[in-house]
């Protein structure tokens, strides 16, 4: 009676549990299909969570200043050109790093960049970042979280690898500028919003231009705005510039934004001036003749030549007329 009871209870509690099954195991299957496909269209854009290895103490050595070059991988040669150039001169607490994406790279492309790697220690190799389909946004923001996570350091300076910087002029500056909370490069307000084109913005809508941000060329942050951005790195919005998704990012803080002129960080070079302290858009070529030129005179350009027009940016107005004071005197 008992047993019959229990094989009875047992058929019904299989019946309901197979009952059950028709419904619920589709109804998972089709659960995780979705959860998994909009986790993998998210996987290409969302930063992801770095472990912290600062605590190992092998890095625990604090650098004066990292100088991060985003680089593509398959540019080994600019990558040689800068390292016998602008970075040429060691600099005790300095450290330059190249951050490479390596997720879908071919195998020969990948082999190469880690040989480069093991000859010059001096590559991030981010597996996240996909460099044929990311935008430099998200591979900033994980070359920021990697930074916070395995670096020790007071600043960084942020470049592409075809910006020409002058380093010991730099370091110099750098000293006499506020050592907290700075964000230092040739500031731009008020530009107009892309609204077509490889640099269309989608998710903008915060205002009618893009806020205040210094131009991608080159700039530098001291390292609590790079732990900053990087401990916040999930919940950023990320824009299709890289610049101007840090200008957003930082824009609520209270913290030091210094304009300057010697940043010459556009999206085309405004000349040559001897007091540049980094220029953009500059080949392989012309960054080992500007280097050329320097070590054998000791000036950066061997006559001082202007394109465009510079200007001081006027913080004490809205970003609509901070930049319009262009003025013949600046470099
Ligand atoms: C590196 O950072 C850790 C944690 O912030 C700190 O305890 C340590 O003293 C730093 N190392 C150096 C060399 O400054
Ligand atoms: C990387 O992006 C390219 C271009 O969008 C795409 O074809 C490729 O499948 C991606 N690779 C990975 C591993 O995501
Ligand atoms: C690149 O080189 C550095 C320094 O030698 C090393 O710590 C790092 O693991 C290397 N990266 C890869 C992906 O091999
Ligand atoms: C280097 O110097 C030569 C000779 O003065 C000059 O013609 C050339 O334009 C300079 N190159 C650069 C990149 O400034
Ligand atoms: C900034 O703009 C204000 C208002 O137009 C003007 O009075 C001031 O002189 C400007 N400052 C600079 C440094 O150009």
């Amino acid at each position: 009676m008992a047993r019959a009871w229990r094989q009875s209870k047992n058929r019904i509690v299989k019946n309901v549990f197979c009952f059950g099954c028709l419904f619920i195991v589709p109804l998972l299957v089709l659960a995780v299909v979705v959860y998994s496909k909009s986790k993998s269209a998210e996987a290409l854009s969302l930063p992801v969570e770095f472990s912290s290895t600062k605590t190992d103490g092998l890095l625990q050595k604090l650098f004066y200043l990292i100088v991060l070059i985003m680089s593509d991988p398959t540019k080994s040669a600019t990558r040689k050109a800068i390292r016998e150039t602008w970075l040429s001169n060691n600099h005790e607490d300095v450290k330059h790093l190249f951050v490479v994406g390596s997720k879908g790279l071919a195998q020969d492309v990948l082999q190469n960049i880690l040989e480069e790697n093991s000859s010059h220690h001096d590559m991030v190799i981010l597996d996240s970042i996909n460099e044929s389909y990311n935008s430099l946004t998200g591979k900033i923001l994980a070359g920021f979280q990697w930074l916070h996570a395995n670096h020790n350091f007071s600043f960084l300076l942020k470049c592409d690898d075809d910006s020409f910087v002058r380093m010991s002029p730099l370091i110099e500056e750098l000293h006499k500028q506020p050592q907290n909370h700075l964000y230092w490069g040739f500031f731009k307000g008020g530009s107009s919003v892309f609204q077509k084109g490889k640099w269309k913005e989608n998710d903008w809508f915060l205002c009618d231009t893009y806020l205040p941000y210094a131009l991608g060329g080159g700039y530098v942050l001291s390292s609590d705005l790079v732990e900053f951005i990087a401990i916040n790195a999930l919940l950023l919005q990320q824009y299709k510039s890289e610049d101007v998704s840090v200008g957003v990012w930082l824009s609520p803080l209270k913290i030091h934004r210094v304009h300057d002129v010697r940043f010459d960080t556009e999206f085309k070079s405004r000349g040559c001036y001897n007091e540049y302290l980094i220029t953009h858009k500059q080949s392989a070529n012309e960054m080992r003749e500007k280097h050329a030129n320097l070590t054998k005179t000791g000036k950066l350009c061997q006559s001082e030549l202007r394109v465009r027009y510079s200007y001081n940016y006027n913080w004490t107005v809205l970003p609509s007329k901070c930049c319009k004071n262009f003025d013949p005197e600046l470099p």
